[in-house]
């Protein structure tokens, strides 16, 4: 299986780029500088220039930057919406499935049941309204897909949630955190292997296209996975519970971010993993030292 990637600096994007390399895929990962998706035309092109030396293509690039996306709703759209739709059609005209992942902010986080694929979305902030759209313009485009909404991603590099508190809980010995938000932690390296999973089902002709749930089990609420990562890291940091209108941000989050994931296991038998293994496993990466030829950002 011959995959053509956008994104090589991101959580997901690296993870995918480590397990190809240790699973002998040829992959080519574009990064911003080979494919911008703030120039949808630009993606659509690289995938026709290398269709015929490709039999999937993933986006794992994506604007991410969830608050930031209030004030700059234009760039969140070209590049959520307009450029996965964009790579679509050109994967639709070249017969080739596209997988791309998006969120559990397109649901307006209303409830306290897991969320199914086919539940009605209803963003609450410009970041979920793009990556919406992106998902509608996929749909659109005709060709084999796969949209998998994950949640709460992690890794050992990158900006996240884990690396967040690690970092303030080598100096404080409390922290505040957001107790009525639930959801499940998702290990970016379970994603990678997911996707590449979904992948090899596609060019063996038995993939499914649709939009399917991966997150990581048991749901938590952050100031439960706060908990876990100090637990686990060792650091005597007391976590205190606080709600959500006490830690005012400029994008509103999900209180229910809960995904059911039963579709994806069902179709391509890919289970929930578990985000206290993939917690250690980034706990420990962090603690191992560099090698000088790493592939991490
Ligand atoms: N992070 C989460 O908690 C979370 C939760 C749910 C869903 N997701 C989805 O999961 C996917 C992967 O997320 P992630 O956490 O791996 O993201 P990430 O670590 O923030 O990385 C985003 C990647 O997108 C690239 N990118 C951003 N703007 C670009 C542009 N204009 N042109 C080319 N590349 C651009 C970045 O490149 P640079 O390094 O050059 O900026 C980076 O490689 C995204 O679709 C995201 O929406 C993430």
């Amino acid at each position: 299986m011959r995959v053509l990637m956008f994104g090589r600096t991101g959580q997901v994007a690296t993870e995918v780029r480590g397990l190809a390399e240790r699973q002998g895929l040829p992959l080519l990962a574009l990064g911003r500088e080979e494919a911008d998706l703030a120039d949808p035309s630009a993606c659509a092109a690289a995938i026709a220039a290398r269709a015929g030396a490709t039999d999937v293509v993933i986006n794992a690039a994506a604007y991410t930057a969830v608050d930031r996306a209030e004030s700059e709703p234009d760039l969140a759209h070209l590049v959520n919406a307009a450029a996965p739709a964009a790579m679509a059609r050109a994967c639709a005209a070249a017969g080739l499935p596209f997988l791309h992942i998006s969120t559990d902010y397109v649901f307006d986080g209303s409830g306290a049941t897991p969320w199914t694929p086919d539940a009605p979305t209803g963003p609450l902030g410009v970041y979920g309204h793009s990556k919406r759209a992106g998902e509608e313009a996929i749909r659109g485009a005709g060709g084999a897909h796969v949209i998998l909404r994950t949640s709460w991603v992690f890794s050992a590099h990158g900006s996240n949630f884990v690396r967040s508190m690690l970092r303030l809980g080598a100096t404080r010995d409390s922290i505040d955190i957001v107790a009525d938000q639930t959801g499940g932690p998702t290990p970016a390296a379970a994603i990678a292997a997911a996707l590449l999973q979904i992948g090899r089902a596609h060019v063996a002709g038995t993939g499914r296209s649709g939009t399917c749930h991966f997150a990581g089990a048991p749901d938590v609420t952050w100031a439960g996975f706060a908990r876990a990562i100090f637990a686990q890291a060792g650091l005597p940091v007391a976590v205190r519970d606080i709600a959500t209108a006490d830690y005012p941000t400029p994008a509103r989050r999900p209180a229910n971010s809960r995904l059911d994931c039963a579709s994806l296991a069902a179709d391509y038998g890919i289970a929930r993993p578990d985000w206290r293994e993939g917690l250690a496993d980034v706990i420990a990466a962090l603690r191992a030292p560099v090698p000088p030829d790493s592939t991490q950002a």
